[in-house]
């Protein structure tokens, strides 16, 4: 219904534009009575084919989804102060076939530069046309929109310009600069790796292991990793797929993978933010800055020559859990609005979401190929630790020491509660 409805508004705006007349200011007091049933005025015969200002073909008007459509538009109380995502230029309504109410409207700045405008094209009635009104607005940049019977007055919108910017950012920013944060994350972790290689363990292997990870931790963690990187997938699926898979594989079955991608990143959002959630409660103790922490990052952090001491998580770990959590629930609950744009009915702060989404999901994605990177060929002994929850000991002591140390004092005190401190008792 509501593509029928915005199919029927738009068909009725377009032809405005082909309007020869250029307008003029019209009478604020009028601008807002635009009855539905107003046609437009036959087209003169020699008059120009457009107006002045106005692009050809319509550009404005023929704009993406979220500016032209269904939209919830600016923010402004109606007198009743309920619905307060409807736009100004709605409120206050009227029955449909009731007499026209007149809204004051601010008039059109004239450019100085265009000639004098002749008076707007009058419908049958002798008012000013309800598409030259539209067109006017089109040119202050304004809200067009219509009259709904339905309870969600904002549906009446029919071009909010906000969704130009919106549409800019969609196209440009968030592809281009999301390209360029994910290349510029695979080239430095491929110029690392070129010169570093992976990070041995020094001592090689003790043969000896310590438990690092719970089944609960591994079991949180590979949920939050595999929906994350699913979401990833098919998130990216969204932003590039028409230009990288469907040259590849064809409309149809490009078709076809993107619905599915789409459910799939849909529910797994669920699983992410609960895997989140998990991570919070469970490791925010562990990952406090602490003392030694300074020490870290003071003696060069990931690239010091030596092991500098380290807890259970060093400083880089600590950040990156940090920001993983916050971009993790921001990512969900803008997900979520996306998801149900009825929890906003604005379609200003639903354009916000997905730019905070777009923005904070690239910028996730890069950081988590670094994590990746380090957790898989980056470091000898660490992926263990994730897969079976035990790692070997001298990896343990050159990565973690602080951490080690305090493993084996609590091993110590359970195995011989009354030993002599410093004494061995064979937990180690
Ligand atoms: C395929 C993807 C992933 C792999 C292979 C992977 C691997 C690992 C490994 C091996 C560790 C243990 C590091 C250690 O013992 O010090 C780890 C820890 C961790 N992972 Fe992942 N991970 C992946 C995805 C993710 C994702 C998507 C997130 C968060 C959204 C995440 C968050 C963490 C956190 C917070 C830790 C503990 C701190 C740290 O080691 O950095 N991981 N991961």
């Amino acid at each position: 219904m509501r593509a029928i409805f915005l199919a029927v508004l738009l068909l009725t705006a377009v032809p405005a534009l082909s309007q020869p007349a250029p307008l003029q200011a019209v009478d604020p007091s009028v601008q807002s009575a635009t009855p539905p049933t107003d046609r437009p005025e036959p087209v003169p015969q020699g008059q120009p084919a457009q107006a002045p200002g106005v692009p050809a073909g319509g550009a404005d008007v023929q704009s993406a989804a979220p500016e032209v459509g269904a939209g919830r538009g600016d923010a402004a109380p109606n007198a009743s102060g309920a619905n307060t995502g409807q736009p100004a230029s709605s409120d206050p309504q009227r029955p449909t076939g009731a007499a026209p109410t007149a809204l004051p409207r601010p008039a059109a700045p004239q450019d100085p530069g265009l000639p004098p405008m002749p008076r707007a094209p009058m419908n049958a009635r002798g008012d000013v046309s309800a598409e030259e009104l539209e067109l006017q607005r089109i040119r202050e940049g304004g809200v067009v929109d219509g009259r709904v019977s339905i309870p969600n007055q904002s549906a009446g919108i029919l071009i909010q310009p906000e969704g130009r910017d919106w549409r800019q950012f969609r196209t440009r920013v968030l592809t281009i600069g999301g390209l360029a944060a994910l290349a510029i994350a695979v080239l430095a972790l491929a110029i690392f790796f070129t010169l570093r290689g992976p990070t041995r363990i020094d001592a090689g292997r003790s043969g000896r292991k310590v438990l690092r990870f719970t089944l609960t931790e591994r079991v949180t963690h590979w949920m939050v990793a595999v929906s994350f990187v699913l979401l990833a997938l098919t998130g990216l699926n969204i932003t590039y797929g028409a230009y990288v898979l469907r040259p590849l594989i064809g409309p149809e079955a490009f078709t076809t993978l993107t619905l599915w991608g789409q459910a799939v990143h849909q529910y797994l959002a669920f699983a992410f933010l609960l895997g989140i959630l998990i991570m919070l409660v469970r490791w925010a103790g562990q990952n406090i800055p602490r003392r030694v922490d300074w020490e870290w990052i003071r003696a060069g952090g990931p690239l010091a020559k030596s092991h500098p001491p380290a807890g259970k998580f060093n400083a880089a770990q600590k950040a990156l859990y940090w920001l993983s959590m916050l971009a993790g629930l921001a990512l969900s609950v803008t997900g979520i609005l996306l998801m149900a744009p009825y929890l906003l009915d604005n379609v200003t702060l639903q354009q916000w979401a997905h730019v905070a989404h777009g923005l904070l999901a690239m910028g996730m994605i890069a950081m988590i190929l670094g994590h990746i990177y380090i957790g898989t060929i980056g470091m000898e002994g660490a992926f263990e630790g994730m897969r079976d929850g035990e790692v070997d000991y001298n990896w343990a002591r050159e990565h973690h020491s602080a951490w080690l140390a305090e493993e084996v004092a609590n091993a110590r005190r359970t195995v011989a509660p009354d030993a002599v401190p410093g004494r061995t008792a064979g937990a180690d």
